[in-house]
């Protein structure tokens, strides 16, 4: 279902839950188009994340939470609804969703993370009722929290660099979206480059471009120019204990052009981005995508007779050539300066290439 009224362009995710409603904006049509699209259940949550409608590792976690307690709470005002018959019928129909939850993208931790947490919550409580008051709840709560952390990560990363630049106006780099439309709101690597800006410490805020949608172009841009921002920071998909980072792929290019140049390279990242379970970047599984995302590019054009925009999909390379579309890669932890989460900055032990995550967050 489509609705065009704007809530406000930025925000990416709208959760009532009276009236229960939760409204995804559909990001493939941005810059041109606002459009909002409800989400009644666990399957329409997944195909937002799946079609990258809304997409950004924070996002794509709470997104895959509210999906499920929006379809929870819709069906439980039918109380003859089978699913609620007893715990364990309830149970397992939350495991099949999140199950189902987790197939659409495997890279992002956050996806992962939330599902755990919800799941958690089956374990330790006992009444239907109880289990899906608490599963609104938390994923509100994932909701409401992730805007706090982002401004957290704003405030410590914007901090961080000015201390290594006293007195001077910053320039930028990032790389894909981080912003609001990838969190809740404020943004991560964004969230740094909004904090330098609101204390006139930001000269220029520069994006590089992003495969398969033009996340840089058409999604950075607008929201550089929607807060009207005239600076290398960029998001994670899923940082590794030591500190390795999977990013949008170009990450690691950027990330060589830093280390050449001596420019500080900057992770901003939740710590829901960060996975504990894993040792080091060899262990995260890379997100590979369908061929026509990387040799078709999708405009705006006017319609010949005036008015209304059309889309149009455009094919780049001959017919042909072979298309390899992982969506991610690793930069090793060695090339970063510092991961700034909401909790505080982390940098390396002097004299060694490696992060320690683990006891900086346990
Ligand atoms: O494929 P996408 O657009 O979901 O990739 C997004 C990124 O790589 C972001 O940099 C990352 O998720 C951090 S978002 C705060």
């Amino acid at each position: 279902m489509f609705d065009e009224t704007p809530i406000s362009d930025l925000t990416a995710i709208v959760f009532t839950r009276s009236p229960p409603s939760l409204k995804v904006l559909n990001q493939l049509l941005l810059p041109h188009k606002t459009i909002y699209e409800t989400v009644s259940n666990v399957k329409e949550g997944y195909e937002q994340i799946k079609e990258m409608k809304v997409r950004g590792a924070p996002a794509i976690g709470i997104v895959a939470a509210l999906s499920l307690a929006i379809d929870l709470l819709l069906q439980s005002s039918n109380q003859t609804n089978l699913i609620f018959k007893d715990q364990e019928t309830l149970k397992s129909y939350i495991k099949a969703s999140l199950e189902y939850l987790k197939t659409s993208r495997p890279t992002a931790v956050n996806l992962f993370r939330a599902s755990d947490i919800l799941w958690n919550i089956t374990e330790k409580e006992t009444d239907v009722n109880m289990i899906i008051e608490r599963i609104i709840e938390e994923a509100e709560r994932m909701l409401i929290d992730d805007v706090q952390d982002n401004k957290n990560i704003g405030n410590f990363g914007a901090e961080f660099i000015l201390k290594e630049n006293q007195d001077k106006k910053i320039g930028v780099v990032t790389h894909c979206n981080t912003g609001s439309l990838a969190t809740a709101g404020y943004g991560t690597a964004l969230g740094i480059i909004r904090s330098l800006y609101f204390q006139n410490r930001l000269s220029h805020a520069y994006f590089t471009e992003t495969r398969p949608y033009n996340q840089g172009a058409r999604l950075t841009a607008y929201e550089l120019i929607h807060d009207k921002i005239p600076t290398i920071i960029v998001g994670a998909d899923r940082v590794a204990s030591n500190g390795d980072t999977a990013n949008k792929i170009g990450t690691y290019q950027l990330a060589i052009t830093a280390n050449y140049h001596n420019i500080m390279f900057i992770v901003a990242a939740p710590s829901t981005s960060i996975d504990l379970n894993i040792k080091s970047g060899k262990e995260i599984i890379i997100e590979e995508r369908a061929e026509d995302e990387v040799t078709n590019v999708t405009g705006i054009v006017k319609n010949i007779n005036g008015g209304e925009l059309k889309s149009t999909k455009v094919r780049l390379p001959p017919e042909g050539v072979k298309v390899w579309n992982p969506s991610f890669d690793v930069t090793p932890a060695k090339l970063i300066t510092a991961i700034v989460t909401e909790k505080g900055v982390i940098t390396k032990k002097d004299g060694t290439n490696e992060f320690n995550l683990f006891d900086f967050l346990t």
